[in-house]
Parts: C-alpha cells; sequence; structure tokens
C-alpha cells in the first residue's frame, strides 16, 4: 500500500466513523481509547471529554454498573467474543438514556480490548412502557367487569330463583283458596244430605218401632184390622210419600257430590306430581282438563269453557307440571279478562275456547281464545316481561306471562304468541315440538 493509498483509506474510515449514526467506541484498561461524534452527542459531552477526563463507568447509571463492567470483564478475557444486551446509560445532565451495545473483543495494540456500536433506544424503552403501563390498565379493566358481569350473573340468577319462587308461593295461595272453595260447595251439599237421610232414617226406624210395638200388643185375631187401622196413620206421621221420592234424590245428590269431590282430588294430585327437570311424553288434551279442573274456581262464575283436541291425542315431550302452569296462567288470565268486561249492569257472561291440535305436521298447538276485554298493541308489547301487569295490587303480581314465555321458549323450544283487539278478546297461542 502506498502513503496516499494508506491515507485514503484511513480517511474513509474516519468519515465512515464519524458520520456514523450509531455511537462507536473503543474501550481499553477500563478508559475510553475512541468514541465518535454520535457516541459524545448521545451522552451529551464533547468528544474529547470523554477522552481526556470520563471514567468508563460515570456514563452508566449506577444500578447497571456491575452488569456493564462483568460484560466487558467477559469480552476482554475471552469468556465471550461479541455480546448484545441493553442497559442504562447517564448523560452529562445526569438524565438516563437507556441504550442497545453491540460489543466485541479486539486486539489493539497487542492488548485485548472492547470496540462496540451503541443506539439510543429511550424512545423504544418508553413506548414499550407505555404499551405494558395500557395492557395493565386494560386487564384490570378486564378483571373489574369481569368481576362485575360475574355478580350481575349471580344477581339475576337468584333474581330468577326468586321470581320462580315467588310465583310458585303465588300459584299455589290461589290454588289453594280456589280448591278450598271447590271442595266447599260439595262438601255442604254432602253434609246436609247426610243431614237428611240420617233423620228420615231415625223417623222411618221409629215407624218400624210402631209398627213392631202394634204386632206385639194386637192379638191374633185384631193383628190385621190393628195394622191396616194405623197404617195409615203412621204412614201419614211419617211423610212416607215424601220420603219415598226424596230419599233416592239424596242418595244421588250425595253420590254427584263425592264424584266431585274426588274429581278434584284427582285433578289435583294429578297437577301436584313434580315432574321435576325430567322431561316425559306428556298428552296435551289431558293436560288442558287438567288444567281447567284445577281453575275452576276462577272462570265457572264469569265463562263457560270448553274444549276441544284431536281425535288422536297429541303428546309433546316436556315438564308436565310447568306446561300445567302455563295452561293454568292462560286460563286465569282469560278469566280476569272476561271478568273486567263484566262490571256494568249488563254483564254478558264469557267464552273461553280451548283447542289442542297438531300444526304444520311439527307444532302442538294449545290455543286459549277469550271473549274478555282484549289489549291495545301499547299493552300488548309489555304483557311478556316480569312484573308488568294491569291489575290492582293484590290481584296480579305481573309474573305469569313472563313465566310461561320462559317455560315454553327456553325449556321447550316452542313459541308464544299472542292477538288481541281492544274489546274483542285475545288469543293466546303455545306452540311446542310434538312428538311423532
Ligand atoms: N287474556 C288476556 N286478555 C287481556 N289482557 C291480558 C290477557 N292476558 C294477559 N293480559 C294482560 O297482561 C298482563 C300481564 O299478564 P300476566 O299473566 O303476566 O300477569 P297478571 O295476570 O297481571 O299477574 P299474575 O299472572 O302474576 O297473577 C295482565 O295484567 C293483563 O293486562
Ligand atoms: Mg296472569
Amino acid at each position: 500500500m502506498t502513503k496516499e493509498e494508506f491515507y485514503e483509506s484511513q480517511e474513509r474510515f474516519q468519515l465512515l466513523a464519524e458520520s456514523s449514526l450509531a455511537g462507536m467506541y473503543l474501550i481499553q484498561d477500563g478508559k475510553f481509547k475512541y468514541v465518535n461524534q454520535a457516541f459524545a452527542d448521545l451522552f451529551g459531552y464533547q468528544v474529547e471529554e470523554v477522552l481526556n477526563d470520563l471514567q468508563m463507568t460515570e456514563l452508566i447509571y449506577p444500578e447497571d454498573r456491575p452488569l456493564v463492567q462483568e460484560n466487558i470483564r467477559r469480552r476482554i478475557e475471552g469468556d465471550e467474543n461479541a455480546i448484545r444486551y441493553t442497559f442504562r446509560g447517564l448523560r452529562k445532565n445526569k438524565s438516563i438514556i437507556h441504550v442497545e451495545v453491540h460489543g466485541r473483543r479486539v486486539q489493539f495494540n497487542d492488548r485485548a480490548g472492547v470496540i462496540g456500536t451503541l443506539i439510543d433506544i429511550t424512545e423504544t424503552k418508553r413506548a414499550e412502557e407505555e404499551l405494558r403501563c395500557l395492557n395493565d390498565q386494560l386487564e384490570s379493566r378486564i378483571k373489574e367487569r369481569t368481576h362485575e358481569l360475574e355478580a350481575s350473573y349471580r344477581e339475576l340468577k337468584l333474581a330468577h330463583a326468586k321470581l320462580l319462587q315467588q310465583e310458585k308461593m303465588a300459584s299455589i295461595g290461589q290454588l289453594a283458596a280456589g280448591i278450598a272453595h271447590e271442595i266447599n260447595t260439595p262438601i255442604q251439599f254432602v253434609n246436609d244430605n247426610v243431614t237428611f237421610l240420617h233423620t228420615s232414617m231415625d223417623e222411618l226406624l221409629a215407624g218400624m218401632q210402631m209398627f213392631l210395638n202394634i204386632i206385639q200388643s194386637a192379638s191374633e185375631e185384631t193383628l190385621l184390622s190393628d195394622i191396616k187401622n194405623n197404617f195409615n196413620a203412621i204412614a201419614e206421621d211419617l211423610e212416607l210419600d215424601y220420603l219415598k221420592t226424596e230419599i233416592p234424590q239424596s242418595f244421588e245428590t250425595l253420590q254427584e257430590g263425592i264424584k266431585r269431590i274426588s274429581r278434584i282430588v284427582i285433578a289435583m294430585k294429578d297437577f301436584s306430581q313434580p315432574s321435576g327437570n325430567i322431561l316425559e311424553p306428556v298428552d296435551v288434551g289431558k293436560l288442558i282438563h287438567t288444567a281447567a279442573e284445577v281453575s275452576c274456581h276462577a272462570w265457572k262464575h264469569v265463562a263457560d269453557l270448553t274444549i276441544e283436541t284431536p281425535d288422536t291425542s297429541v303428546f309433546v315431550n316436556g315438564l308436565k307440571d310447568e306446561l300445567g302452569q302455563v295452561v293454568l296462567n292462560l286460563i286465569t288470565n282469560a278469566a280476569d279478562a272476561i271478568e273486567d268486561t263484566q262490571l256494568g249492569e249488563k254483564a254478558v257472561r264469557g267464552r273461553i275456547q280451548i283447542q289442542a291440535r297438531i300444526a304444520e305436521d311439527k307444532w302442538a298447538e294449545i290455543i286459549v281464545k277469550d271473549t274478555g276485554c282484549g289489549m291495545p298493541p301499547e299493552i300488548l308489547s309489555k304483557i311478556f316481561d316480569p312484573f308488568f301487569t294491569t291489575k290492582p295490587v293484590g290481584h296480579g303480581s305481573g309474573q305469569g306471562l313472563a313465566i310461561a314465555y320462559h317455560i315454553i321458549k327456553d325449556k321447550h323450544g316452542g313459541e308464544l304468541h299472542v292477538e288481541s283487539r281492544p274489546n274483542e278478546g285475545s288469543t293466546f297461542v303455545v306452540r311446542l315440538p310434538a312428538l311423532p
């Protein structure tokens, strides 16, 4: 290499090092032997200050000094040839910068040293820190929200359970009152007729006794004439003609009353057998008959109720007592709506028509149609909301249809529709997947 070539090459490398944007350095014996302009700028010093007056450690944040010193030692002693790491540097004005170093062991003047480049990553670190902070905030927000959601879910479940419980209690109360009333009437005439038969029997026995007395006290010759002479008087006394027609009638009424009581008891038993949460084939027609029987007290004073079912029974796979509850709620609502129209003088007896049928080959439909007060659109849009009621306090809790909707839609995958016009009546249609 000529002298010119040597100078040119040196100038080239000097230019490269001096104009590099990365800081460059050479360390030997714990001192800087060379730093470029970018290195000095990074730490806020003049190049000369770094080279003449500074200990290497003065550019390192105290806590990171052991780490940097250890890394330099490993390279100088040959444990590791090249290394890349980050540390915190100290600028002349004592502010902290984050730097990333790529260092390598070299031989310089026949002794070991370290050269390397260094770049400022303060901005990247700050952005990373900010991101981490945001991430933490986001995570704690999500945790908070999740907690809130979990709490609301628990509250909702509790409210739902309470709602069901309240509904059960309310309907048990209503049913018990209605059934007590229903059973009371036939028991009244069973009681009246038993009393009548008891007195009649006493009278007949007394009559028998009179004849026995006559028979015992009469002589053989006078027996026939004595009986004949007394018969009319005794028969009149006993009102025998009256008893002859009344006693059989009384027995019939008695039987009728007992039959009525046992019908109610059977329906009650059918209704009260809890099906738990087990789906079972339910005969829709039978379900309607039982619900109508059990709710008899609610409708019989205000309406005639007819039930129409197809010749072949319609079955659904369902929860029997809950479906029974739905039909009962619809009948009670229909009866209430009819009663609403009967406040005036000219009360007309209403009509509740219940029909079971198969629709579109796949639905078992229960249609409950009434001639009650009907509903305007603004009420119709709210009737399935829990606690919505138009009934006076103590009459309706506004849960009947909300519960019915939940039972039909959520528990059976069915549908509950309604059509209604004010003053014309309402039609509720329950649709359940029919069993083939
Ligand atoms: N057949 C119907 N005719 C007219 N209005 C009805 C009929 N069925 C329901 N409604 C209206 O819908 C409202 C809500 O009915 P829902 O059965 O949910 O509650 P409720 O009957 O008021 O009280 P609950 O059934 O809890 O005793 C009723 O208050 C009534 O205004
Ligand atoms: Mg109701």
